[in-house]
């Protein structure tokens, strides 16, 4: 499939497809930052957990708002560990030398994410704490309020530059929800800006299109990825909503 890139013009480019299968389009050395929420195969100490519906694991119990299912999350640990270096190692080839990869990942997958990212062929540098205030405390155990970004660099990184945060604190607000695992505008807002100004931000997890929003809203453009039907159509909306427009131009229906 022949994808254009954003431009000025068009900033936020959203392509409908299955990730691996539209990342290898992709032209090498074009992005500025690569932001990647995978689905991150969790919730669930055994294989029945594991393989149990995304409503059923990550819904919270009393949640009103009833969120579409998604793809993907029924990985073992080591599928999840392989099947995330191949897509991260395309992801690699399509950032320019220096690049920053972030990849979300909970404490479960934590391992196998730092795994993944050096199996892919990035330079792994370190872990960044997400913060949550306000999640639900647990009677006598450890409060699990912290998920995480495993970083990269494609080769050596400059020390120039503003310095980034050692750790994120947002809270996650249901008005600000639009995904069963989504992350909330402000935390994207500021992973967005680690970009330059007009920079191109690649997703190839976008789910409800967090990034692509904050991208728009940050002024700078965003690639972004989803196999989902239900979760394009939230992200279409809001991102055309971010840009002031009836509709996101540049849509790309792929192959899913
Ligand atoms: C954790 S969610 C991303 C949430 C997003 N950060 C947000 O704020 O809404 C991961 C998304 O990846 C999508 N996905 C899973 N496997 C995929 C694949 N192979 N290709 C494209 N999208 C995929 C799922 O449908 C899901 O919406």
């Amino acid at each position: 499939m022949k994808i254009e890139l954003p431009t000025a013009a068009e900033p936020v480019r959203i392509v409908q497809g299955e990730s691996l299968a539209v990342l290898v389009d992709l032209p090498s050395e074009a992005f500025d930052l690569v932001l990647a929420d995978p689905p991150y195969s969790s919730g669930g100490f055994t294989r029945g957990d594991k393989i149990s519906g995304v409503r059923k694991k990550y819904q919270q119990t009393g949640t009103r708002r009833e969120y579409p299912a998604f793809a993907g999350d029924t990985r073992d640990q080591r599928a999840y560990g392989y099947w995330s270096a191949l897509w991260l190692a395309q992801c690699l080839r399509a950032a320019r030398p220096g690049t920053i990869c972030g990849v979300f990942a909970d404490w479960r997958q934590l391992p196998v994410t730092v795994d993944a990212i050096q199996a892919g062929g990035w330079v792994y540098r370190g872990i960044v704490p997400w913060h949550k205030p306000g999640a639900r405390p647990t009677q006598g155990r450890f409060t699990s309020s912290c998920e995480y970004l495993v970083w990269g660099t494609k080769g050596p990184r400059p020390l120039e530059g503003a310095p980034l945060p050692g750790f994120y604190s947002v809270g996650v607000k249901q008005a600000d929800k639009h995904h069963l695992t989504g992350k909330p505008t402000e935390l994207l807002r500021e992973l967005v800006k680690i970009a330059p100004a007009s920079g191109l931000v690649l997703d190839p997890f976008a789910g409800s299109f967090t990034s692509a929003v904050a991208a728009a809203l940050e002024g700078r453009r965003c690639l972004a990825i989803e196999c989902e039907a239900p979760y394009v159509a939230i992200g279409r909306q809001r991102v055309a909503d971010a840009l002031g427009l009836a509709e996101v131009p540049g849509y790309l229906a792929g192959d899913a």
